[in-house]
């Protein structure tokens, strides 16, 4: 391929999405004083903030990506006075609902227009058969969610879907349960909340798919630094991944192995990706992850390997349209239910931009090298993923892309637009 930007150098990604939700909202059970280095300070995870707070958790942001939590224990939380707008964030409203379905009192919680449109009966439903009472919408499946906690009991819940939101709601919903919570998953989703319930001393144990945990009295405060999200460095190792002669270092990245799908299959298109310096933070595996550009060629991504890389296919439909031949993607229905259905505002977005690809019910098919030629702006559908994809295919293709909506950006990335431009050779 011609024209398009080389890239050298390092850029440094802001706090893991998921982990800074959990950190706040799991601090805000503990018994003491939490500290949070590496906070995601965004639009997503400020909503579990004031979650906690509404519960009555004194959450002090010390500095954007510092955290002072002072925990009111697993069993002092206070009514919300008011209904909890979990804004886009459906790890705020989702693993939140576990934690309300232990209250003894009433929550509310709803969200914006696109998670009001997102499935919550995965998680109602289980959490009614421990013995909350817990209504949704649209007939229980949709938000707002309405919740009268308390009095639960354990129960093995084999999930149809892998979620790690879900499984995350019921090992939490477990602490206040009069015996353990087993989850079965269909397949290994990420595992963040098992590592931080354990390190704060909850007992949480695995056997296979199914990881089970144990009522409790108290949480152990936490005292961690975040690492870097994989999903937000993911935009800049595709970047830099699909241009020969481009070499870049993102700093600090967790690279959980059951978040770190994206680098497998980019090394299978190719790419020359490694991890140096490999270290612990937060009880998470953390690399600095280098990558040269090379001639990719297109790969396979089977459903097995979908929970691993969930929120980085739109990421990795802009690799394949740069790589030579065919990538499928299968096993992935999962997408049409995130922020926006991602396999139809990918496949319509590419199309404006004149990639050559299609959609299944189940996933997407991406044919490259493409012969760029924007028809019109593309539209991110309101969905951070959708729009840093978009911007970073325009920016690896040197061609101008017209994203409609990148304010959604701030959901998950704020500076990424900037932190965009600055990179070239
Ligand atoms: C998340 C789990 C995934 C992922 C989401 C964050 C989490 O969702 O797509 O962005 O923090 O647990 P599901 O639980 O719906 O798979």
């Amino acid at each position: 391929m011609s024209g398009g930007t080389v890239i050298r150098g390092e850029v440094a990604v802001p706090g893991d999405k998921s982990i800074s939700h959990r950190a706040a909202m799991f601090a805000g059970l503990a018994t003491g004083e939490s500290r949070v280095r590496g906070f995601l300070h965004a639009e997503d995870t400020l909503r579990s903030v004031a979650l906690m707070r509404a519960l009555g958790a004194r959450v002090e942001v010390i500095r954007p990506d510092e955290l002072r939590v002072e925990g009111r224990g697993l069993r002092a939380l206070s009514e919300p006075p008011d209904v909890i707008d979990a804004g886009n964030s459906g790890t705020t409203i989702r693993i939140g609902a576990g934690i309300l379905a232990g209250q003894p009192f009433l929550s509310v919680v709803t969200g914006d227009p696109y998670l009001r449109r997102r499935p919550m009966g995965r998680v109602i439903r289980p959490l009614a058969e421990m013995g909350a009472e817990i209504r949704g919408r649209a007939g229980d499946t949709l938000p707002p969610l309405c919740i009268r906690g308390g009095s639960l009991k354990g129960i093995r819940h084999e999930m149809p879907v892998a979620s790690a939101q879900v499984k995350s709601a019921l090992l939490l919903a477990a602490l206040f349960a009069d015996s353990p919570v087993t989850v079965v998953e269909p397949l290994r989703s990420r595992d963040h909340t098992e590592r931080m319930l354990s390190s704060m001393g909850a007992k949480v144990g695995r056997d296979g798919n199914a990881v089970t945990a144990a009522p409790a009295a108290r949480l152990d405060p936490v005292d961690i630094t975040v690492p870097g999200d994989i999903s937000s460095a993911a935009f800049f190792l595709v970047l830099a991944a699909v241009r020969r002669g481009s070499s870049l270092t993102v700093r600090g990245v967790g690279v959980n192995p059951f978040r770190a799908g994206v680098v497998e299959v980019l090394r299978r298109m190719g790419a020359d990706i490694r991890y140096e310096g490999e270290r612990f933070s937060g009880g998470e595996p953390v690399a600095d992850v280098l990558v040269r550009g090379e001639e990719l060629a297109a790969a396979s991504v089977a459903p097995g390997e979908i929970p691993g890389l969930i929120d980085e296919v739109p990421a990795l439909c802009v690799a394949a349209a740069f790589a030579s031949g065919r990538t499928e993607i299968r096993g992935a229905e999962e997408l049409r239910v995130k922020e926006s259905d991602r396999i139809g505002a990918m496949v319509s977005a590419l199309s404006t931009l004149g990639v050559v690809c299609g959609e299944y019910p189940d996933g997407m098919w991406v044919e490259g090298p493409a012969r760029f030629h924007p028809t019109g702006p593309c539209d991110s559908r309101g969905d951070h993923r959708i729009a840093m994809s978009l911007l970073v295919l325009g920016k690896a293709a040197g061609i101008p892309v017209k994203v409609n909506d990148t304010a959604c950006i701030d959901t998950s990335f704020p500076g990424f637009q900037a932190t965009l431009a600055g990179l070239s050779d």
